[in-house]
């Protein structure tokens, strides 16, 4: 079983590719988003959009586009939701069907390292930094790096129901070491997520990456609270 399998339930399509490898063409509608980009970006997105349609395939999903609108978000077809990540030496989508109750998905792949130094107060909030501190010095840059990753599966995963660039201070992130978890909890509301909602994720330190995970389930009921179930 793949590093991502291992953080997604049954439902869930995973696939992952290395990005090195050729990739397929892209569909018409995909091709127009990055016909002026450099040749490793359009690499990169076309991968994203393989591992794609190979996710799709796993649940018997017939292979079509997957274009991006103009916020850079994956449009994904109808009935179905995902997310797409790359970096270094690793690309990986996750899909799932709508009718199954899933109302998105967020992914997140990054490279086992520590996080810059420099990089810690944009990413990271106060009490972030001093649970980061609290631990032992060969373990902080690398939790910071878990932090980012999980905040931006959150930013990819609340984008598609709130339509709203949050920024790194926005959401805090409390990681659960021994149980490979995450909770993120908003500081800022954006609709249909409040202040002080939570979200739960998971993540895996592996191989030489770190992949960041969530999963919203549920139907819509009457507050942002009750519309969310996740990690049963
Ligand atoms: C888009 C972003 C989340 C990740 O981009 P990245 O650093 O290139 O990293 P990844 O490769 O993991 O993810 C890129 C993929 O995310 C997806 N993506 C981009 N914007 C997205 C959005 N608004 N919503 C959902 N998915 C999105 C795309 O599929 C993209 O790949 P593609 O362009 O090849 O299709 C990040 O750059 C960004 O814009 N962050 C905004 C601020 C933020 O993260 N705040 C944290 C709040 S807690």
């Amino acid at each position: 079983m793949s590093l991502l399998a291992t953080l997604f339930e049954p439902g869930v399509g995973v696939a992952t590719a290395d990005p090195s490898r050729p990739a397929a063409s892209l569909y018409p509608a995909e091709e127009a988003f990055v016909s002026h980009a450099v040749e490793q970006r359009r690499r990169e997105f076309a991968i994203g959009r393989d591992c794609a349609r190979m996710a799709m395939r796993t649940l018997g999903i017939p292979a079509q586009a997957v274009p991006a609108g103009g916020d850079r978000a994956p449009i994904w077809p109808d009935g179905i939701v995902g997310s797409i990540s790359h970096c270094d030496g690793l690309c990986g989508a996750v899909v799932a069907r709508r009718a199954h109750g899933f109302r998105s998905l967020g992914l997140d792949i990054e490279p086992a390292s520590p996080l810059d130094d420099d990089l810690m107060d944009a990413i990271c909030t106060g009490q972030e930094i001093d649970w980061l501190e609290a631990l032992p010095a060969c373990q902080s840059g690398l939790m910071a790096r878990a932090i980012f990753s999980a905040k931006e599966t959150v930013y990819k995963t609340q984008y598609p129901l709130s339509g709203q660039l949050i920024d790194f201070h926005a959401v805090s992130i409390r990681l659960d070491m021994a149980a490979a978890r995450f909770a993120a909890t908003f500081h800022v509301n954006a609709s249909p997520f409040r202040v002080d909602e939570q979200l739960q994720g998971r993540f895996a330190i592996d191989a030489g990456f770190i992949v960041t995970a969530m999963v919203l389930k549920g139907v819509q009921a009457k507050t942002a609270r009750q519309e969310f179930t996740t990690w049963a």
